[in-house]
């Protein structure tokens, strides 16, 4: 007799784990699936999925050690303090980076086992319904659920013609374990992971090209920001080529070649130790309706879902990077909640507008809400308060005077529609910004809170006080 769950989860990324968690919490008999073991020195599939094994923690456990090495290499003399030249030690950096990684997905082993949630190891695929749910083949075993969650994730997108051996060309898995400092890095696309990336390998060393297509880079950001980053990125290093065509790559033991024309046609060559490709990111259904069950894709093959991420076949949900939105590890972790609670019978619903994005460069970039092109080209009357880091005297202590905030109300209400960060603790400091779009405020709303000084969130508060031409400290 195949054993039955109430619920079973297809993946135990951010989207799958935290729906298996929830699912148990209310009270259902719940599974998890997850095939992948990463880098599990006994091969067994481990929890966490994309971000924790291979995406936001990882890179973010690097961003920070190579903060630090570039903080002491070239911050420290400036505020008195004298050390010799730092060295890095990369397979240290890497150590460190992957007891980090152990840690959290052993972490979420034992949240299983706190909640009674079963993990199954193996390949999940639909085999077809049965009379109470679905029948599910998980590696040799067939089980039964009343309810599906189809949490797969996705991958890194590769190029025709490039192929990646995550040693000389890399994508997000090998860029995470380089094993010395490359001389001379190559990254095509300067997308988030691009950026993110490339920051680490720079401040520890790497000469750093950027090849990207489009003629702009973070065309989803507002375009003030862009350009305030970019020139900081330019100021570090970043050789940054915009509208680039890759023509040719050629992949030897020691490193790449890649021909290509920028925007007027020119032919550019560049040569370097490695590369990181990172263009995207691309959903993972395979298989999953290899047995003809009908679940239906959408155009960019991401499972075809309504705002409370059901799907076409009853009693089957789909939620995180599988399934459209942003492909961030929040939103897979709303989504993954909405749809344990609505099964339960509780009321729920996804909400994009209000979704932060963050990304951990120098200066951090965040936002949420919309951008000033947005406003312009949807003719929506709007002001602008803006204030930056360089008048604020937590910054000036800190030597983190670049950037600014930038606030966009609705001329006529003074709700707040956007808001736009890019400098130090970006990261932190936007969830100010959530909340108040979140709950609808208005600039004035943040103008009357009380701001602790000294500290960075005194520049969101004098953004506030922008909106309605009355900052105080510029
Ligand atoms: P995934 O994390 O991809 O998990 C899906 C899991 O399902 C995988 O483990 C996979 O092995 C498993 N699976 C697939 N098919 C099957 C099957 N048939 N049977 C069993 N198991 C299956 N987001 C942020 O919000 N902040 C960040 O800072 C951030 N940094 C990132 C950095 C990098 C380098 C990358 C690549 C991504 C980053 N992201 C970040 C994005 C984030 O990782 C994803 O949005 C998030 O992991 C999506 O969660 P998910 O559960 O939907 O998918
Ligand atoms: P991305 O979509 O952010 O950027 C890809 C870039 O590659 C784009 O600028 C695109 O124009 C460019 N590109 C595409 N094809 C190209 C080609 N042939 N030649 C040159 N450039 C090309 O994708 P990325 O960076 O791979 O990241 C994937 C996703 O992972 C992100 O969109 C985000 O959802 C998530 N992520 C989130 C992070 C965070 O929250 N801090 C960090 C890293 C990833």
């Amino acid at each position: 007799m195949p054993k039955k769950y109430d619920v079973l989860v297809i993946g135990g990324g951010p989207a799958g784990y935290v729906a298996a968690i929830r699912a148990a919490q209310l009270g259902f008999t719940v599974a998890c699936c997850e095939s992948n073991p990463y880098a599990d020195p006994k091969g067994k599939p481990r929890l966490g999925g994309t971000c924790l094994n291979v995406g936001c923690i990882p890179s973010k456990a690097l961003l920070h050690t190579s903060r630090l090495f570039e903080e002491a290499r070239d911050g420290f003399a400036a505020q008195g303090i004298a050390i010799n030249k730092p060295k890095i030690d990369v397979p240290t950096m890497i150590a460190r980076k992957n007891a980090v990684v152990a840690r959290l997905t052993q972490g979420i082993a034992l949240l299983f086992k706190k909640n009674g949630v079963a993990l199954l190891e193996g390949r999940g695929y639909f085999v077809g319904p049965c009379e109470n749910g679905w029948r599910v083949k998980v590696g040799e075993e067939t089980v039964e659920a009343a309810r599906v969650i189809v949490a797969t994730g996705s991958r890194a997108r590769h190029l025709p013609d490039i192929p990646v051996d995550n040693r000389i060309v890399c994508d997000n898995v090998g860029a995470l374990d380089i094993a010395t400092v490359p001389k001379k890095l190559l990254v095509v696309g300067a997308g988030v992971i691009g950026l993110e990336m490339g920051s680490i390998w720079r401040r520890l060393g790497s000469e750093l090209t950027i090849l990207e297509a489009l003629p702009d880079f973070l065309p989803q950001a507002d375009a003030d920001i862009v350009r305030e980053a970019a020139r900081a990125f330019s100021r570090q290093g970043f050789d940054i080529r915009l509208g680039v065509t890759l023509n040719k790559v050629e992949v030897t033991k020691k490193g790449v070649a890649v021909h290509c024309t920028d925007k007027s046609g020119a032919a550019l060559e560049f040569a370097a130790d490695r590369m990181i490709v990172s263009v995207g990111r691309v959903p993972n259904t395979e298989g999953l309706n290899a047995e003809g069950v009908g679940l239906a894709l959408d155009a960019q093959g991401r499972v075809e879902t309504d705002a409370h991420c059901r799907t076409n076949l009853p009693g089957v949900w789909a939620i995180g990077d599988v399934v459209s939105g942003p492909m961030l590890a929040h939103k897979a972790m709303e989504e993954a909640c909405m749809v344990a609670e609505v099964m339960a019978g509780q009321s729920g619903s996804r909400r994009f507008d209000a979704i932060p994005w963050v990304l951990y460069t120098s200066p951090e970039i965040a936002w949420v809400g919309k951008t000033e092109q947005q406003l312009k080209a949807d003719g929506v009357a709007y002001k602008t308060g803006k204030a930056p880091f360089m008048a604020n005297g937590r910054a000036l202590g800190a030597s983190e005077t670049a950037g600014f905030v930038k606030m966009l109300v609705d001329a006529q209400t003074d709700r707040i529609l956007g808001v736009h960060i890019v400098g130090a603790n970006a990261s932190e400091l936007i969830s100010e910004a959530v909340v108040a779009i979140e709950f609808s405020a208005a600039s004035e709303d943040i103008a009357r809170i009380c701001h602790a000084h000294p500290t960075l969130s005194e520049v969101l508060h004098e953004a506030a006080l922008a909106c309605d031409g009355r900052a105080i400290h510029f």
